[in-house]
């Protein structure tokens, strides 16, 4: 089921819980899209006659806002999230940016997610682009992509993307951080107060190849990324694997024995993080709904 944002009392308490406290935090901290991955995007919307997306796990509008800056002539953005406080966040970062486009903010579960209203003279409109970016592994996959086959137009792309964590990461500064989160949290990589991170049982290649969308091209992209000490903390702050929630009263103990780690692995000062950001971009074959 799907509510405007900002009309109901909490649906997904522990999901809202673990993500609200971050939104802020989230907006200041978190890396953008690259990009060589936006201009994917954009040419994916460019050509269709009004050009729609729908973003799954909005976050704090991330997708949106790097296709508006790039110049992407969307016309509605329909952004989903089960937190109130990243819709929050997301409405306060892309209105300056919206001129003539449409926004809906959609508090819900993006596998319950249902279009709020048709686009006014457009009954039979729907998306053309649908966006999961570091969201996917939170959500009921297969049933997402059934939603999305429902929604969305017949030659509309499907775009699971993400770039890993530091916690993933492999260089010597991430690794001692790891260590040091699991000094202070328990070995296993936590997810949230009450659980653990639990690796997807099935790939994004196997639910996108029994799903309608099942024309599926990869694309990569590095990253080089640059962090101040600093930055590396607001960062953590807003992950399920190192939030503040998670020491409770150690939080301040943590960030100082890992503020002086991080200081101590700096090159002139700092940090430096070589990622890929992929992009699994999935179409319907024959682009037949
Ligand atoms: C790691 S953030 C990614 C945000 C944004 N897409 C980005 O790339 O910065 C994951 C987002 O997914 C949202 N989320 C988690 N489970 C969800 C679900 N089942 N349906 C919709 N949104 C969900 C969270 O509230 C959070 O805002």
């Amino acid at each position: 089921m799907t509510y405007p944002y900002g009309q109901l009392p909490d649906l997904y308490p522990e999901q809202e819980a673990l993500f609200a406290s971050a939104a802020a935090t989230y907006a200041r901290y978190r890396p953008g899209l690259p990009d060589a991955a936006v201009r994917l995007l954009a040419d994916v919307l460019r050509g269709q006659p009004s050009q729609v997306l729908l973003d799954l796990g909005t976050g704090t509008g991330q997708v949106p806002l790097a296709l508006l800056s790039a110049g992407a002539d969307l016309t509605h953005i329909e952004a989903v999230d089960v937190s109130r406080q990243m819709l929050h966040q997301a409405s306060q970062a892309l209105h300056p940016l919206l001129g003539h486009c449409t926004l809906t903010l959609a508090h819900a579960a993006a596998d319950e997610y249902e279009p709020l209203a048709t686009l006014p003279g457009e009954p039979d409109s729907g998306p053309d682009l649908i966006t999961c970016c570091r969201s996917y592994h939170w959500m009921n996959g297969q049933a997402v992509l059934a939603m999305a086959d429902r929604v969305a137009t017949p030659g509309a792309a499907v775009a699971i993307m993400g770039d890993g964590s530091l916690w993933s990461h492999d260089a010597d500064w991430t690794r001692a951080l790891r260590e040091l989160i699991q000094h202070y949290l328990g070995s296993e990589r936590r997810a949230g107060a009450r659980s653990s991170y639990a690796e997807p049982r099935r790939s994004y290649e196997q639910d996108l190849a029994d799903s309608a969308f099942n024309d599926v091209t990869e694309h990569l992209f590095p990253v080089t990324r640059i962090w101040a000490p600093q930055e590396v903390l607001g960062y953590l702050r807003t992950t399920s694997f190192a939030g503040a929630g998670l020491f409770a009263e150690r939080h301040q103990a943590f960030e100082d024995e890992a503020l002086a780690l991080l200081h101590a692995h700096t090159v002139d000062g700092s940090l430096v993080e070589e990622a890929t950001f992929r992009v699994l971009l999935a179409r319907r074959v024959g682009g037949a709904r």
